[in-house]
C-alpha cells in the first residue's frame, strides 16, 4: 500500500539538519523521561504521555483543568528532564504583547537600542491562564507559536528550536475571562485535562511531599535541545499507510456531520490526527502508525477543534462526547501486517 510522508513536499524549506535516531533508541529515551518526570508527577501518565508526544511533533499543547492538579509542576518537570530553557508567563489582565515578545530599550552606555527578548525565548514556555488577558496579547503568543519567530518594531526574531508551548486555561473563572476563540483553539495540537489524582495517588503527592522535606524534587535532565530536535527527527520518519491515512481523514469528516455540531474539525484536525499518532508510534516503540494510536489520540486532538450548537450547550454535549461517538462509528482499518 503506498504510504504519506515518506517524501518531503517539493520546495519546502529544509529543516534546520537533526539526524532521527533508532525508533528503538527514541522510544527508550523518552519512556526514561516520562519515568523520570514521574518522580516529581504523580499518577499522571497518560496525560504526560500526551504532552510529551505533542512536544515530539513540535505541536503545542492546551492544559485545561481546574487550579492545583499539577499543571505548573508537570511543565517545570518536562522543561528540565528534557533539558530545555523554561520559562512562565502569567497572562493578567494587564499583561501587554511586549510583555512577552520582548522590546528595544536604549542603553545609554552605546547610545543605541538594544533588544531584550521577553519570556517567550524560551525552550518550553508555560502559558499560564491564557484566558486572563485580552485578545491582543493572546494573539501575540498565538503568532509565535504559529510563526515561530516573533516581530518587535519591523524587526524579525527566531525562537529558539524547539520551541513549545504548554497554556494553562482555567475552566470555571468566566468572570473577566477572554475565552480564547475556535479560531484559535485550533492552533492547538493537543488540549489535555489532567483531572483529580485517585485516592492512593493523592496520598502519595503528600506523602512523598512530606518524606523528601522540602518543596522541589530535583530531576535529572535526560537529553538536551539537539537530543530533542532528534527525537523530533525521528518523528518524521514514521511511516502512515494510506489506509491510517485515509482513517484520520475519515474521523475528522465525520465530526463535520454530526448532529450535535455546528462546525467540526478542519483539515488541520486531520493533519493533527496524523501528525500526533506518528510521535504516539514512536513512544510505543513503533516506525509505523496503526489504528490505536489514532484511536489514543483523537479525543485530545479533535476535542477543542469542534464546536456544538448554541442550543444544545447547556446539555451534555461536548467536543469530546462527539469524538466518542465518532470513534465507535467510523469503521477501524484492518490492522497493519508489518514488513
Ligand atoms: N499529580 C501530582 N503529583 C505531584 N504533586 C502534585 C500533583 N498534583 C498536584 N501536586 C502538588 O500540588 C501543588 C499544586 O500543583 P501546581 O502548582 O502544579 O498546580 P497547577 O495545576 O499549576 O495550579 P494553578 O492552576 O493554580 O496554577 C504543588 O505543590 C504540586 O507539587
Ligand atoms: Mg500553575
Amino acid at each position: 500500500m503506498p504510504e504519506i510522508g515518506t517524501h518531503p513536499e517539493p520546495g519546502t524549506r529544509p529543516e534546520p539538519e537533526a539526524q532521527p535516531m533508532p525508533v528503538r533508541e527514541a522510544a527508550d529515551l523518552a519512556n526514561r523521561v516520562l519515568d523520570e518526570v514521574e518522580r516529581a508527577v504523580v499518577g499522571k501518565r497518560r496525560p504526560l504521555t500526551l504532552v510529551l508526544a505533542a512536544i515530539l511533533a513540535k505541536g503545542h499543547v492546551l492544559i485545561e483543568d481546574l487550579p492545583g492538579l499539577g499543571k505548573t509542576l508537570s511543565a517545570r518537570s518536562l522543561a528540565q528532564v528534557l533539558g530545555l530553557d523554561f520559562a512562565r508567563a502569567q497572562f493578567t489582565p494587564d499583561l501587554l504583547p511586549a510583555d512577552l515578545t520582548g522590546s528595544f530599550l536604549y542603553d545609554q552606555r552605546r547610545s543605541e537600542f538594544e533588544f531584550r527578548p521577553g519570556p517567550v525565548f524560551a525552550g518550553l514556555l508555560l502559558a499560564d491562564e491564557i484566558n486572563r488577558t485580552p485578545p491582543k496579547t493572546q494573539s501575540a503568543l498565538l503568532e509565535a507559536m504559529q510563526e515561530r519567530q516573533v516581530t518587535v518594531e519591523g524587526r524579525t526574531f527566531a525562537l529558539p528550536d524547539p520551541f513549545c508551548v504548554l497554556a494553562t486555561a482555567n475552566p470555571v473563572e468566566y468572570e473577566g475571562t477572554y475565552p480564547l476563540p475556535e479560531a484559535q483553539l485550533d492552533r492547538f495540537l493537543l488540549r489535555v485535562g489532567f483531572g483529580y489524582p485517585g485516592a492512593d495517588d493523592e496520598y502519595d503527592v503528600v506523602a512523598r511531599r512530606v518524606a523528601r522535606r522540602r518543596e522541589d524534587t530535583v530531576l535529572e535532565p535526560l537529553t538536551d535541545a539537539a537530543g530533542l530536535r532528534a527525537l523530533q527527527a525521528t518523528v518524521e520518519t514514521v511511516r502512515v499507510d494510506e489506509s491510517v491515512g485515509r482513517y484520520c481523514v475519515e474521523l475528522a469528516a465525520a465530526t463535520r456531520t454530526h448532529a450535535h455540531v455546528q462546525v467540526g474539525a478542519s483539515p488541520r484536525g486531520s493533519l493533527g490526527l496524523a501528525l500526533a499518532a506518528r510521535a504516539f508510534a514512536v513512544v510505543r516503540g513503533r516506525d509505523y502508525v496503526v489504528p490505536e494510536d489514532v484511536k489514543a489520540v483523537a479525543r485530545p486532538v479533535l476535542g477543542h477543534r469542534i464546536s456544538i450548537k448554541p442550543e444544545l450547550w447547556m446539555s451534555e454535549a461536548s467536543g469530546t462526547s462527539v469524538v466518542d461517538e465518532v470513534l465507535k462509528r467510523v469503521p477501524t482499518p484492518a490492522t497493519l501486517e508489518r514488513r
